[in-house]
């Protein structure tokens, strides 16, 4: 049995210079859901358990699994410098306890991290996991730069949103899903299923997320509330809003947009037009339809555990609070 989580805790990061590595140990010691990692896992499983091949398979997916889930934090060191975000996992993020500097050289320390796990996934299968990483990747710089600059423009459509979305956050769990399922020995048609039931799921990730950026509870949540309002992001939230407002809802908004240092106010104010709206409710609908999709996937894939785990672990991402 592959026990990903204490594979992760297992790490070594007791190394010098302390000012590099501490922040290393300090992100992976903060828990997190593990969610991509254990997606890994599970495609392999369900690949294994599915068909023909011995249990060595899941072993063979944990160096992808933890570049995956050193990747994914790499990824958040450098997005709380962007988003100039204060609390992650309720712990004080890298660049508010260290210093800017720090969260950019211990991110790219984790990029390279990431690099030397997949470069333990084993040689026939290298290439492929390599190419498909690689291309993960710039999927989520480019998702990334698209977010910062949405914060600027007023423009922005819902469909521009599922694109900045899939980029920035699905391709990540897609990816995990079929690198996993393909370690494993997966078909191309399964490594599509699980790729797109990662993609579905990541996109009902993401709204979530979204939604409980505003709604979450701080305890749970381990992120401040508001910071996508206070950032002008163009999430989900505020694009619905700006589509059902009417026209003096929609002068309210933009009102709010254009005004910076007074961020308890415009937290408070942006959330009564969503709330006046029923926004969270119309969001919910669509986060609803890509779990269904994701869900519509599985069918495609060995009826066994590991595909039993992958439709609860939908159903739960769809009301999760964390
Ligand atoms: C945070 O990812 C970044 C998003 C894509 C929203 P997670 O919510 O999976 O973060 P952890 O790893 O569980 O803290
Ligand atoms: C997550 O977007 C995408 C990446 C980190 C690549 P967010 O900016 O919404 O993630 P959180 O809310 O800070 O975790
Ligand atoms: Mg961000
Ligand atoms: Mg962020
Ligand atoms: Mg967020």
């Amino acid at each position: 049995m592959v026990d990903i989580i204490k594979e992760i805790e297992q790490l070594d990061w007791n190394k010098e210079p302390k000012g590099l590595y501490e922040p290393i140990a300090y992100t992976l010691a903060s828990g997190g859901k593990r969610l991509r990692p254990t997606l890994a896992i599970i495609a392999a499983e369900l690949i294994v358990n599915g068909g023909l091949l011995n249990g060595d398979a899941i072993e063979h997916a944990v160096p992808a699994a933890l570049a995956l889930e050193i990747f994914h934090n790499f990824t958040l060191l450098h997005d709380d410098v962007m988003d100039r975000a204060a609390v992650r996992r309720g712990r004080e993020t890298v660049h508010v306890k260290w210093n800017d500097n720090t969260a950019i050289l211990s991110g790219d320390q984790m990029l390279i991290e990431a690099y030397k796990q997949l470069a333990q996934v084993p040689a026939d299968k290298l290439p492929q996991v390599l190419k498909w990483f690689n291309e993960m990747a710039t999927a989520i710089c480019e998702g990334q730069q698209y977010d910062v600059d949405f914060e600027h423009q007023n423009q922005v459509r819902i469909e521009d949103y599922m694109m900045m979305i899939e980029k920035k956050t699905s391709v990540l769990i897609a990816n995990a899903l079929r690198t996993g399922g393909y370690i494993a020995g997966a078909n191309p048609a399964q490594q599509e299923a699980l790729y797109q039931y990662g993609l579905h799921i990541g996109l009902a990730f993401q709204i979530q997320d979204d939604i409980l950026d505003v709604y979450g509870d701080p305890k749970t949540f381990g992120k401040a509330i508001g910071g996508d309002i206070c950032c002008n992001k163009k999430t989900i939230l505020l694009l619905t809003a700006f589509e059902q407002a009417d026209a003096e809802s929609k002068a309210e908004l933009l009102e709010w947009l254009m005004t910076t240092g007074r961020d308890a106010e415009k937290i408070e104010a942006v959330t009564a037009i969503y709330n006046r709206l029923g926004v969270r409710e119309a969001v919910e609908t669509i986060m609803e339809q890509h779990t269904a999709l994701a869900l519509a996937q599985l069918d495609r894939l060995p009826q066994n555990k590991a595909c039993d785990k992958l439709r609860e672990l939908a159903e739960r991402l769809a009301v999760r609070k964390s």
